[in-house]
């Protein structure tokens, strides 16, 4: 290092990093025109993959960063799985946003630490606006508090945590669980593993949910979970939290959120909503009625890098009531020492799990400001009607069966020609041709499905919470797997 300055090989001048971002900003313009024409995934093995990273220890030298570049652009847009692509059809992870991947760019470059206020003024502000878009969005409180979290799993678990102080008492925080009592927490059994990871980490034990069973159309059967909370209360047991799921991973059931929110006012305990995929379909005026309640949440999920097309990562948790978070986040570092002023209340490492805290709301922001609550709801509309079309074209296919059709999801099945799909005895062939089937598909590049089992039959399922995917991509997908089911016969 020179006496006065200092030149620190990872800076960058203004002007390389000009030629070097225009450059790359180029080559992502031409992968985002060529994703159509692409295999979905080249489904390339582990060992593929790794060979093509070489085995070299961290290099002592570095490498000139054009080329860098270059390759590492190559590496991906060659030998990744395109979850923008019209036919990616599997989990529930949207296109991203082009203007959502501008705004990570963007974000980055600012580089704001939105844990504190004084760190991030205009960012944490502009989260702050995200969160009241979403609240508006999605019919719920405007005055709620919430934040952005990484996904689905931890927007559930800031949740289920706020509820386990709100319900358990502040107690619970010093002394741990053991102090409250057996608590419980109700969900149906189609709830997502967040729970289990939640009641796990905070120490209640898995055994403390309590698993309803569901009806024919995979919604939580609400007889069985109000007996299942008066015999508990009758055994000394603490219910505290019950978990509706708003578009449950597999099928996209929404629970009956009218009568779960009454229940919980009843009984006094904590009303979560999984919407960590479903909650925006609450902006669409003809869903009103199957969300209806929704509003009545203590807490709710929801994930804009599922239904609002987001890049990953980008989930966020939202809070009737703002103390809750506090009540049940805030700890104060002695290292802060923020003149406090008008911000009291506004840092946001008070509000969650993180303390350092990136810019994921700004992605966010910018595509809803970009296009508008108007235009979303039509993506999302869109998104539903293609899963509609897709039930029908496979109710229609002497070789296909028809499932379900859930909010975006829509589940089917191959079914060779003189296999009666109702006789008991055919049930474990199908399962398996079925499993074998969505392994086919996956591999072939042509689409990607994923799976669901339902009443223990192994179906196809797809989602589409994919602004590219339009109806000729549905033709083809019934098409290839009808294809493709007659090979593996
Ligand atoms: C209903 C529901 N909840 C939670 C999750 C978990 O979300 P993430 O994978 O973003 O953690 C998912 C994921 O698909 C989901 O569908």
């Amino acid at each position: 290092m020179d006496k006065d300055t200092r030149q620190a090989p990872l800076d960058m001048d203004g002007e390389t990093f000009r030629r070097l971002g225009h450059r790359l900003v180029d080559q992502v313009a031409s992968y985002i025109d060529s994703i159509p024409g692409r295999p979905v995934t080249q489904a390339e093995t582990v060992q593929q993959i790794r060979a093509l990273l070489g085995e070299d220890a961290l290099p002592e030298e570095g490498t000139e960063p054009g080329a860098l570049l270059d390759q590492t652009a190559e590496l991906l847009f060659e030998h990744s799985l395109h979850n923008g692509h019209p036919r990616f059809m599997g989990y529930i992870t949207s296109s991203a946003a082009p203007m959502g991947m501008l705004g990570d760019l963007l974000a980055a470059a600012v580089n704001p630490n939105v844990g504190g206020w004084q760190l991030s003024p205009v960012a944490a502000e502009i989260e702050g606006q995200c969160i009241r878009w979403i609240a508006q969005l999605l019919g719920y409180a405007p005055d709620c508090g919430g934040l952005m979290v990484s996904g689905g799993n931890v927007a559930n678990m800031v949740g289920f945590f706020a509820g386990r102080r709100a319900m358990l008492g502040a107690a619970v925080r010093e002394d741990g669980v053991s102090g409250a009592g057996p608590a419980c927490v109700y969900a149906s059994k189609e709830t997502h593993t967040w729970l289990q990871k939640a009641a796990d980490l905070s120490g209640l034990g898995t055994g403390a949910i309590r698993w309803v069973g569901t009806g024919p159309d995979c919604r939580m059967d609400i007889d069985a979970l109000e007996r299942q909370v008066s015999a508990d209360r009758d055994a000394g047991l603490k219910p505290f939290m019950v978990v509706a799921s708003a578009g449950t991973v597999s099928t996209g059931a929404v629970d009956d959120m009218v009568a779960i929110g009454a229940l919980c006012r009843d009984q006094g305990l904590w009303f979560h909503v999984d919407g960590a995929y479903g909650a925006p379909v609450a902006s669409l005026p003809e869903f009103a009625d199957d969300f209806a309640g929704m509003s009545q949440a203590d807490s709710i999920a929801m994930d804009p890098h599922k239904w609002l097309y987001s890049p990953l990562e980008a989930a966020c948790t939202l809070v009737r009531d703002p103390a809750r978070l506090v009540d049940a986040f805030s700890f104060q570092p002695v290292y802060y020492h923020f003149d406090q002023g008008d911000r009291e209340g506004l840092n946001y490492y008070e509000y969650g799990i993180q303390n350092s805290r990136g810019f994921r709301a700004l992605k966010v922001w910018l595509s809803l400001k970009q296009v508008g609550a108007g235009a979303h709801r039509q993506m999302i509309r869109d998104d539903i009607a293609l899963a509609r079309q897709l039930f029908e074209l496979a109710d229609a296919h002497p070789r296909l069966q028809a499932i379900s059709h859930g909010l975006s999801i829509t589940t089917f099945r191959y079914v060779p020609e003189g296999v009666d799909h109702t006789a008991p005895d055919q049930q474990e062939y199908l399962s398996d041709l079925n499993r074998r089937l969505v392994t086919a598909l996956q591999v072939s590049g042509e689409a990607f499905v994923s799976n669901a089992v339902v009443d223990g039959n192994y179906l196809l399922r797809a989602c589409v919470v994919n602004f590219r995917t339009g109806p000729k991509d549905m033709a083809a997908l019934t098409e290839i797997a009808v294809r493709l089911g007659q090979s593996l016969e």
